[in-house]
């Protein structure tokens, strides 16, 4: 559907937000950003990134997790409930007040922690965290650093980080071939996408327009989509070594893959 049609389905849009010439780094996933990702969000879809964050992380009952970047808690609650030990950070209180009534309702405990990745300050008491469906690069390049550099010193020694994150060469990709509105629909409510790949910085752009319950909002998204080779000086220079790429589920990671999963480890200090 074209845009002008959008606009004759919502003609008595009642506020824009138009920012759309800096990236919007303090609102990159909001409550809109999670509405139009629930056909996604399935619990199916989440037995399934349970089993591979359970395989890669090399999990057993007991060990401590940290989940940052946790949202609902869809991960954390299901890692509670695999005997896990599990602290879910997340900046976003409506996000993070989901997660306690999953964990409430599923009788597990999280210890849930309302904070900026970047600003976290842990024990070296992690066995091992995971940064789980697009939660790293939509910050600055320097604030992303940081953030590695916190969950690297939060780890134990040889404790492990798994990195869900794109394929910068599929999504480069994508982009290419997908030149105008990319739309995603709920209900009568919409997400429409223009997007852009910059090459030299490795940003996917998003000028981003939602459209819910005729309320237009507009920002401009930029994440942050590391090569591999960038991804291994990244590990280096945040104490971490590089172990193993992965896709999603049992596939193995190529050019073609749409995610790109990391695995890297703590070096010893
Ligand atoms: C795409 S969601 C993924 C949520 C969860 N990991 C999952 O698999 O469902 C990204 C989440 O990370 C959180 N997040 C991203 N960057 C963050 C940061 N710098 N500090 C704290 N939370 C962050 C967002 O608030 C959001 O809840």
């Amino acid at each position: 559907m074209a845009r002008a049609d959008v606009d004759e389905l919502a003609p008595s849009i009642t506020l824009s937000v138009d920012v759309e010439d800096e990236p919007d780094f303090d609102a990159f996933f909001t409550e809109r950003d999670h509405y139009f990702h629930t056909n996604y969000l399935t619990d199916a879809q989440a037995e399934r990134d349970l089993t591979q964050v359970l395989d890669l992380l090399r999990l057993k009952p007991g060990d401590a997790v940290l989940d940052a970047g946790c949202g609902d808690g869809r991960l954390a609650v299901r890692l509670a409930l695999a005997g896990l030990n599990v602290t879910a950070v997340d900046h976003d209180a409506a996000q993070l007040e989901r997660l306690r009534l999953h964990a409430v309702t599923s009788k597990v405990d999280v210890t849930a922690v309302e904070c900026g990745l970047e600003s976290l300050t842990l024990e070296r008491a992690f066995d091992a965290a995971l940064l789980w469906f697009t939660t790293f690069g939509f910050l600055d390049d320097k604030t992303n650093e940081k953030i590695l550099r916190r969950l690297s010193s939060s780890l134990r020694p040889s404790g492990r980080l798994v990195i869900d994150t794109l394929n910068p060469i599929a999504v480069e990709r994508y982009v290419n071939e997908h030149p105008g509105d990319v739309e995603t629909w709920h209900g009568s409510d919409v997400q429409i996408d223009r997007y852009r790949f910059d090459r030299l910085a490795n940003r996917l752009e998003s000028k981003r327009t939602t459209i819910v319950n005729r309320v237009e909002e507009k920002r401009l998204l930029s994440l942050w989509l590391p090569s591999v080779a960038q991804w291994r000086e990244l590990f280096v220079r945040t104490g971490l070594e590089f172990s193993s790429i992965h896709g999603h589920g049992r596939r193995a990671w190529n050019e073609e893959t749409w995610e790109m999963v990391l695995v890297a480890e703590a070096a010893e200090r």
